[in-house]
């Protein structure tokens, strides 16, 4: 059971683990892909915007050609008049920042930013000759090439056009701001679901683990339960039996005051049987919260004092003491009696239970009361508590280990019912305690109001 569960446990990280990393491969190769495809993207808005202007390269714009033959037959000073205005010229910035957006939205990026520039290009040395058109933030974006993507486009007169070699030649530029983060921003949605679903899974597979071995816990528990019990209930049984055996005996049954003693034995374990199985009932009506608190106004002090006398024996057998200091100014409560004092007597029997062998037990109670709180503090110098039996300790059947190493008995039921029963009494408690050194239990009570 144990072993399918560590397996099972291994095999889901696994592949938990393989799935989120495959999922991250994805969406980096989503991501690439997605860049290739913006960058491309980039490409054809400015192979438009390129083609486009391209047509008027290369024109004359104002000057009708006048079918005159000798208007073909230029100098060089009706060449330089004659030069084809240059698209720089022809066009505004605002109309090439038009054709651009245009571009750009037919490629759907139109939520993209960019900057441009259009410039002549001296071919000789290969080198922008001359900025015409630019935008405003060109030169500082075209600078950044981490962030942003610079692309451009040649315009030269087309060839074997009039105007082939006396057209200035010209690019045009443009820097797209931001673009990969772009590609990534368009991808969002899809990033965000896997995580989304990656988170749920994880969440899940935790959940499903801390149930496994919250119930593998609470089997265990269950299990020490019942070995418990079955303790408990043997030593009557065989008490008992014994004491019947011994009963047959001729010479027994003869002599009345041997019987008297035998079936006082029987009385006494059926009666340890009894008590042993009401404390199981009473957990299970607790747990179905069935039980009626009788409240009414108690004296703390009072109580506190015959429950310590109760436990003058028990005490002396283990050469123990308990103190008392009780110091509240006002000790009264409202509070079912019987409930009460079950619930001292638990604290107290546990402080008896889990003390040092060797070391003489001294139990310290000790009451205080503020304006609307009576706190009752029960303290031991016994076994005391790890960590994990302080946070465990109120938990239905819960017994430290160490409870049953030296082989003191219980179910494991008193300290929950003691928490029940204080809430019920709208208290609290809580609990200190240092391992080897001791416990000390701490109970708050409301005190008593008067009704107005
Ligand atoms: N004063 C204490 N010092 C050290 N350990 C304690 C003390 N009180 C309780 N514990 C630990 O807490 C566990 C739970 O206590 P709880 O009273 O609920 O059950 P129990 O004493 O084992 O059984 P029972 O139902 O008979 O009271 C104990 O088994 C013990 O390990
Ligand atoms: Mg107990």
């Amino acid at each position: 059971m144990k072993r399918i569960f560590t397996v099972i446990t291994i095999l889901i990280s696994i592949s938990l683990i393989g799935i989120i990393f495959i999922q991250i491969s994805w969406l980096r190769n989503m991501i690439i892909l997605q860049e290739d495809q913006v960058t491309d993207k980039i490409q054809q808005a400015l192979n438009i915007v390129g083609d486009d202007l391209r047509q008027y390269k290369g024109n004359y714009m104002s000057l009708n050609r006048t079918g005159n033959p000798n208007a073909l037959m230029f100098d060089d000073l009706t060449s330089e008049f004659l030069k084809p205005v240059t698209l720089g010229k022809r066009f505004s910035g605002a109309e090439i920042d038009q054709k651009i957006r245009e571009a750009f939205k037919k490629v759907k990026l139109e939520k993209m930013n960019y900057e441009f520039m259009l410039a002549t290009f001296s071919p000789r040395t290969d080198a922008v000759a001359r900025a015409e058109r630019i935008s405003k933030n060109f030169a500082r974006e075209f600078e950044d090439s981490v962030n942003n993507l610079q692309r451009s486009y040649p315009l030269f007169a087309p060839s074997g056009s009039a105007a082939e070699n006396l057209a200035e030649d010209e690019v045009l530029s443009i820097v797209a701001l931001n673009w990969k983060s772009f590609a990534v921003k368009s991808l969002k949605y899809r990033i965000l679901t896997a995580v989304i679903f990656t988170i749920i899974i994880i969440t899940a597979f935790y959940l499903t683990v801390r149930t496994m071995l919250r119930q593998k816990k609470l089997g265990e528990i269950k299990n020490d339960f019942i070995n418990n019990m079955t303790h408990e209930f043997k030593t009557p049984i065989a008490t008992i039996s014994l004491a019947v055996d011994a009963m047959k005996n001729e010479k027994v049954l003869q002599d009345r005051t041997k019987i008297s003693y035998f079936s006082s034995i029987i009385k006494e374990e059926n009666q340890r049987m009894n008590r042993q199985v009401e404390t199981i009932l009473k957990a299970s009506q607790l747990e179905r919260q069935e039980v009626d608190l009788n409240m009414q106004p108690l004296h703390v002090h009072k109580v506190i004092t015959d429950v310590v006398e109760n436990f003058a024996l028990q005490l002396h057998e283990k050469q123990g003491s308990a103190e008392l200091s009780l110091q509240a100014a006002n000790d009264l409560i409202n509070a079912d009696e019987v409930h009460f004092s079950n619930l001292i007597n638990n604290l107290i029997d546990n402080a008896v239970k889990y003390s040092k062998e060797n070391v003489p037990l001294k139990i310290k109670l000790t009451t205080t009361s503020s304006d609307k709180l009576l706190t009752i503090r029960v303290e031991d110098n016994g076994i005391g508590m790890s960590k994990e039996t302080i946070k465990r300790v109120f938990e239905r059947f819960y017994r430290a280990h160490t409870g049953n190493l030296h082989n003191v008995k219980g179910f494991g039921l008193g300290l929950s019912y003691v928490k029940t029963m204080v809430e019920g009494h709208g208290g609290a408690v809580r609990v200190d305690s240092v391992l080897g050194r001791g416990s000390i239990f701490i109970v708050d009570f409301p005190l008593y109001k008067e009704k107005a």
